[in-house]
Order: C-alpha cells, then structure tokens, then sequence
C-alpha cells in the first residue's frame, strides 16, 4: 500500500488574523522537518492570504473549508474556486458535517462544488459521516454509501484520485467520543470497497481515505496505523502546534 497518509487541520470558525499567522509560523517551525506526511491546514476565508504567506516556502499546503460551484457574478457572500487558487489554496473542505447539518447542504450541492473544485485545479477533501440515530439505526452503510455515491456522481475515475474522502462519523466531532479504531476501520474499508465497485480497484487503492472526528495526538497513532485509514482531519486538536504535531508524528 503505497498511500502516503494526509493530515489536515479544519481550523472552522476560529482564531483571529494574529492568532491564525501565529499558529501557521508555529507549525512551519515544528515540521520543517516532516515529509513523509501531507499536510494541510484550512483557516477560516478572511485569513488564508496571511496564513498562506505564512506557510510560504513550507511543506505545508493552504486548503479552504468550503466554496460555491458558480465562475463568478451575483452571488452574495460566496467564494469561487478560481478565487481560492488565486489566494494559494490548494485543498478545499466540501460537505462538511457542520455544513450539512447546520447550514443544510443536500448532496446534491456538494456534487456541484466538488466537479467544479475539480474542474478548477483544487483537490477536495470530500466529508461524509452519519449521524449517531443513523449509526443506532444501523444505517451507516446505507447512508455513507449514498453520500459517496452522490457526492462523486460525474467524477471520472482519473478524477476521483485528486479526492480525500474524509469520514467523520457526526457524533465524533467536537464531542471527545472517537470511533473505536474498529469502527473506523470498518467504514473505511467499506468505503473503499464501494469506491472499487464505482470505479475500480486500482482507483480504490490509490484513493486516501481521512478519518476526522476527535482526533488527538493521545488517539492519533492507533487509527493512522490501520490498513484503510490514510490521515485525520482534525478540528479541534489543529489549533495548538504541540496537539496538531503529535497527530503527524502517529502517521505510519
Ligand atoms: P474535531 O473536528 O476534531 O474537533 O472533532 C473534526 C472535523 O470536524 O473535521
């Protein structure tokens, strides 16, 4: 298994220009010397031009948290693709939990965004997760199934390769419960396998798969060592250097 693991930071709704460039120069200065991990950090829109100059001459890449799938024109309040490429970013956050289900994002928008990410040059990190009443349910197949199904409709197997599924089972996130490794692992391996049926096995095997949801430098090691879980994307534990650094040194 030759996929190199991925670890990126989902700064969300926090931190202030001075704290954000800080953090940044703190994490250029804790990982010069990382390379065998990618590495991304995604701050909120007003401060990825100075988070990006920050990370200037660094390994680590600048992803944005979120995007809307028109070129340009009258849509207030958006951000387009080209105008994240432009600021240097060169991932981008789609269907996040948090987007799903407090903004209310059906699948069908975020297949919008992400053949448009793709179409621009970003390379998505593409959310899914049930919440805790579908995992109670014993619906977690059926509905991350379809989130993944839909998400990608129209993505070519060429392009599905520049997408990071991210799985973040809802009930994990910001709450300090994680998924067992067991139950992660069995989602993921899911989900890979469901990848092979819509694409191939080839595909599959060259997708990353992230694990997100209260990931930590405590927990990070054990998840990042199973055979299906490719990186974290982690919410939380991204916004202290020591915190975020201890997750890359568990990568494999
Ligand atoms: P958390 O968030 O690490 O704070 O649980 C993860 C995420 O929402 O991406």
């Amino acid at each position: 298994m030759s996929r190199k693991q991925f670890v990126a930071g989902n700064w969300k709704m926090n931190l202030n220009n001075a704290s954000a460039v800080k953090l940044a120069e703190g994490l250029v200065a804790k990982l010069a010397g990382n390379a065998k991990v990618d590495v991304a950090v995604c701050p909120p829109f007003p401060y990825l031009a100075a988070v990006g100059k920050a990370l200037a001459g660094s390994k680590i890449a600048l992803g944005a948290q979120d995007m809307f799938y028109e070129e340009d024109g009258a849509y207030t309040g958006e951000v387009s693709a080209a105008m994240l490429k432009d600021v240097g970013c060169t991932y981008v956050i789609l269907g996040h939990s948090e987007r799903r289900h407090v903004i209310g994002e059906t699948d069908e928008l975020i297949n919008r965004k992400q053949l448009k990410a793709i179409a621009a040059g970003l390379l998505p990190i593409f959310c899914v997760g049930e919440l805790l009443a579908e995992r109670q349910a014993e619906e977690t197949t059926e509905v991350v199934s379809r989130q993944v199904r839909l998400g990608l409709e129209g993505v070519s197997a060429a392009d599905a390769r520049k997408v990071t599924v991210a799985y973040e089972p809802v009930w994990a996130i910001g709450t300090g419960v994680v998924a067992t490794v067991q139950q992660a692992q069995e989602v993921h391996k899911m989900i890979r396998q469901l990848l092979a049926e819509m694409y191939d096995s080839a595909t599959a095997q060259a997708m990353r798969i992230q694990y997100g949801g209260s990931v930590k430098a405590s927990n990070a090691a054990e998840l990042l060592a199973c055979e299906d879980i490719d990186g974290a994307l982690v919410g939380g534990a991204s916004l202290k250097v020591d915190e975020f650094a201890g997750i890359i040194a568990g990568a494999r």
